[in-house]
């Protein structure tokens, strides 16, 4: 069943169902075809002979989530200077901490010419964390993450598969706005990754979806565009993580607001991560 912010009109998740395709309505009453498909699926395997043994080598399943070895940026604070990134978010226990410590952080340029620290906003006990690549004006001003307009396209979609900010976290690689919103440098990117590593941490959620190509590559720490790394699995993995966390990448929201026909790839995406979650409960 989805929810509906009380501040999203039905009509704006409807508008993005058309805008992702979603043009007919097949009936009345909606069908789990994932279930149908599964209970065929199941029936084949009890018809089927008995499977061969194993072989040595058995080969890794396609779908397997691929893990990434260790967080990128981090670094355990032995071996951290002090007043870095890795230094100030080791020494960080919870998330106000974490906002202290990014608030007082003075090194580097993109924080003084910013108007805020755009830390993060949603709730932090939620099982979904968004993470974007950087604020931009409307967040600068606000001192908040997707405020502005693909921030509201942002909301669509998580509304789309029943989120909202209550049951979402929602934060960004770098949490000040480059000047002129250019895309952030891979040093500034390497600057702020023990922060934005200590707030997964710290949040600690169940999945992790990475809004465009920058959050991708940081997080995942691959070169690939997004193009390649949307609609995987991946596992994020760090040593303050009681376990590896799956992660999701998709379109940026400012992206699809340019490209609106790739809105259908990432409705599959936002449909990836509903039956994880939905999977998850039962
Ligand atoms: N784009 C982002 O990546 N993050 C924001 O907070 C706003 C726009």
């Amino acid at each position: 069943m989805t929810t509906v912010s009380a501040d999203l009109h039905p009509y704006d998740i409807l508008r993005w169902y058309l805008e992702a395709g979603l043009d007919e309505t097949m009936g009345e009453e909606p069908v789990d075809r994932y279930a149908t498909t599964r209970r065929a699926a199941e029936s084949r395997a009890a018809a089927a002979p008995a499977p061969a043994p194993p072989q040595q080598q058995p080969q890794r399943h396609a779908r397997q989530p691929e893990p990434v070895m260790a967080a990128p940026g981090h670094d355990p604070s032995a071996s951290a200077l002090p007043g870095t990134a890795a230094h100030l978010a080791a020494g960080c226990a919870d998330l106000q901490a974490l906002r202290r410590a990014m608030e007082g952080f003075e090194g580097l340029p993109l924080k003084q010419a910013a108007g805020s620290t755009v830390f993060g906003d949603g709730n932090p006990e939620a099982a979904v964390m968004c993470i974007g690549e950087a604020p931009g004006q409307e967040e600068d001003r606000r001192g908040l993450p997707f405020v502005g307009p693909s921030g509201k396209l942002l909301d669509r979609m998580l509304a789309s598969i029943g989120l909202d900010r209550a049951t979402c976290y929602i934060t960004n690689v770098v949490p000040w706005r480059p000047p002129a919103n250019r895309k952030p440098t891979s040093d500034e990117v390497a600057v702020c990754m023990p922060f934005l590593t200590r707030h997964i941490e710290l949040v600690d959620p169940q999945v992790l979806i990475l809004l465009g190509g920058a959050s991708a590559a940081a997080v995942l720490a691959k070169a690939d565009g997004i193009n390649r790394l949307r609609g995987r699995w991946f596992e994020f993995n760090s040593p303050g993580l009681p376990r590896p966390i799956p992660v999701l990448a998709t379109f940026h929201p400012a992206y699809l607001l340019r490209t609106p026909e790739a809105k259908r790839d990432a409705w599959r995406d936002l449909l990836m991560i509903k039956r994880r979650m939905d999977s998850a409960r039962h």
